[in-house]
């Protein structure tokens, strides 16, 4: 009898088997659906989302071209905290405490308004449909367009947070004095590895930092009251002029000093001879994990950097998203609904 009975279930469980086996694919892409984000989302819901988002960061570009470096930054901050959720935009209210006073962001992050009037013409068009932390992504790669970089499609269908993360902001965020492997720890924390940071660096090739962000390179990089001499010593003159010892903490710089508006690579150039303006920057030229190798690599061939640039930033835009019902779609991106 359990002979029997085992020989007829066989053939059963193998039928079961096979049609599991032949609907998988379709309940798992319905799911991945839901989870993952891609370019068309938004095809049906707000198909002009794409020419408003570019229409007013060209304008906000055109009467200031540090803005495009700006708005760059701003998707790398959202994305190292809680994932690329638009929690860098909420401002501090009731329980909420702003990453905008994190010590990255603090004096520093800018572009806020800019992203308050995409949204507010994104949501004339099609009202809380678009997600800001969709028009950060959108705003960055419009950015690296228009200063003349690479350009990519953007993944879309994140939702906003409803929390921010002070600690997140401070912990996760690399610091222009951190080591090369604290640096690189802090990228594989969030799934990327060296090439992504040796290529996402590369967007260095546009913006500015303040003094206060590299003066101990320039003074007492090691506490000894000697300065860094991996910067070369003529540029760290040019740079003491307007970063002394103390005061002008603030004062601006660009962070590539031979087109410092234009996405190119001369931000790797830069760093093969001594001129890379953060210590971060410089680390980079170490022979530890191929990281100087990358380097040379995009300083000789702009094309190899222009091709890698968009694939890590589509990487780091995947940074754990708020996706299907998760999160939500706020109306203002500086609160809460
Ligand atoms: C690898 C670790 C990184 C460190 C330590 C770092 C650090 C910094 C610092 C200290 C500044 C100047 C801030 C100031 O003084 O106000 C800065 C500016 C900037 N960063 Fe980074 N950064 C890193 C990676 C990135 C990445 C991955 C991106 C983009 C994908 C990025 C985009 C920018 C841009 C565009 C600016 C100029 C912003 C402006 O002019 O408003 N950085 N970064
Ligand atoms: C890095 O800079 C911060 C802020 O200026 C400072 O508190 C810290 O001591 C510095 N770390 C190192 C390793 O120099
Ligand atoms: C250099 O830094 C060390 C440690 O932060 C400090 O004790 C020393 O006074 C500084 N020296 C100079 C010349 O600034």
């Amino acid at each position: 009898m359990a002979h029997h009975h085992q020989s007829m279930s066989s053939p059963m469980v193998l039928v079961f088997m096979t049609i599991l086996a032949l609907f998988a694919p379709i309940c798992f892409s319905h799911d991945l659906k839901s989870s993952r984000l891609y370019p068309q989302f938004y095809h049906r819901s707000c198909p002009k989302v794409h020419e408003i988002v570019y229409s007013v960061v060209a304008r906000a570009v055109a009467k200031e071209a540090r803005m495009a470096a700006s708005l760059l930054r701003l998707h790398f901050h959202d994305c190292f905290v809680q994932g690329c959720d638009g929690s860098l935009l909420l401002d501090s209210i009731g329980s909420i405490v702003s990453e905008k006073g994190s010590n990255p962001n603090r004096n520093s992050a800018r572009g806020f308004e800019v992203i308050d009037q995409i949204k507010a013409a994104v949501e004339k068009a099609c009202p809380q449909t678009v997600s800001c932390a969709d028009i950060v992504a959108l705003a960055a790669r419009d950015s690296t367009v228009l200063a003349g970089g690479p350009s990519w499609e953007v993944p879309l269908g994140r939702r906003d947070s409803k929390t921010a993360s002070l600690s997140g902001s401070n912990n996760n965020i690399p610091a222009p004095n951190n080591t090369f492997p604290t640096i690189l720890t802090k990228f594989k924390r969030q799934g990327l590895n060296v090439i992504d940071l040796v290529a996402l660096s590369g967007s260095h090739t546009i913006g500015n930092a303040r003094c206060t962000s590299f003066r101990q390179r320039l003074y007492n990089q090691s506490g000894n009251g000697q300065p860094d001499y991996s910067l070369d010593q003529s540029y760290a003159a040019q740079l003491r002029a307007r970063c002394p010892r103390s005061g002008g903490d603030q004062n601006l710089f660009f962070l590539d000093y031979v087109s410092p508006t234009k996405f190119d690579n001369n931000y790797y150039k830069n760093i093969e001879v001594s001129k890379g303006l953060l210590n971060s920057d410089q680390v980079l030229f170490t022979k530890s994990e191929s990281s100087m190798e990358l380097v040379k690599k995009y300083a000789r061939d702009s094309g190899l950097f222009f091709k890698q640039f968009p694939v890590s930033m589509v990487k780091m835009g995947n940074i754990s998203p708020l996706t299907g019902s998760r999160g939500e779609i706020r109306k203002n991106c500086r609160r809460v609904n």
